[in-house]
């Protein structure tokens, strides 16, 4: 492959590449909204799994990816995206807070599907295309790990407050840079500091899966 890939279809693209990565996760979130939609079986289920990659992709694009676009999109798509990235969370904060079994969650969900696949869309053909052309295929390797441990640090729920802004997502000591140390006790081990951080709390607020302190 050469050192440009911005012609690379992107079924050809490698594991763990941050545009395949990314590519791969919007079609996931269309799968699992048209799922939340179309049955009623294990909705709730469902749209934790959808709430969790929403919140995780979100914001790894905007710790990992944005500051690379920074340097290769024209900043009013940086800021247009980061918009919407906004306007999405909260959307989702609003859909969080209503009862899955209920008429107002699946208009809200439609809506949320809809502002979803056009942020997608705008990513795809309007900010991929350019770090496909600026950035080589070791670099966009090296993106998509820190990418997966930024996914794997974020929280577990909407934070509004948080999204649009790279140093925000950065802040509270809950979403830490790639390869940057887990804020620890003086005397514990990373191993002890991971055994008393559950998994199902959301690293920034402490609230559990459904937001519940
Ligand atoms: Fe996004
Ligand atoms: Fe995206």
């Amino acid at each position: 492959m050469s050192d440009s890939d911005a012609n690379t279809a992107p079924e050809e693209l490698p594991q763990g590449d941050l545009i395949k990565i990314l590519r791969d996760q919007h079609a996931e979130m269309q799968d699992l909204f048209a799922t939340l939609l179309s049955t009623a079986e294990g909705r709730q289920e469902t749209f934790d799994r959808l709430r969790r990659l929403i919140v995780s992709h979100e914001v790894a694009e905007e710790m990992i990816l944005r500051p690379v676009s920074a340097q290769l999109v024209d900043m009013k798509i940086v800021a247009m995206l980061d918009h919407e990235e906004l306007q999405a969370t909260e959307a989702l904060k609003k859909l969080e807070a209503v009862d899955v079994t209920s008429k107002g969650f699946l208009e809200l969900a439609v809506d949320l599907q809809r502002t979803m696949g056009e942020h997608a869309d705008k990513e795809e053909s309007l900010e991929f295309p350019r770090l496909l052309e600026g950035c080589n295929q070791q670099v966009r390797l090296r993106l998509g790990a820190s990418l997966a441990r930024a996914e794997a640090d974020a929280p577990t729920h909407a934070h509004p407050s948080a999204v649009g802004s790279t140093n925000a997502q950065n802040r509270g000591g809950t979403l830490r840079s790639p390869g940057r140390p887990r804020p620890r006790r003086l005397g514990q081990t990373p191993a002890q500091v991971d055994a008393i951080v559950p998994k199902s709390r959301c690293h920034r607020c402490g609230a559990d899966d459904l937001g519940r302190q």
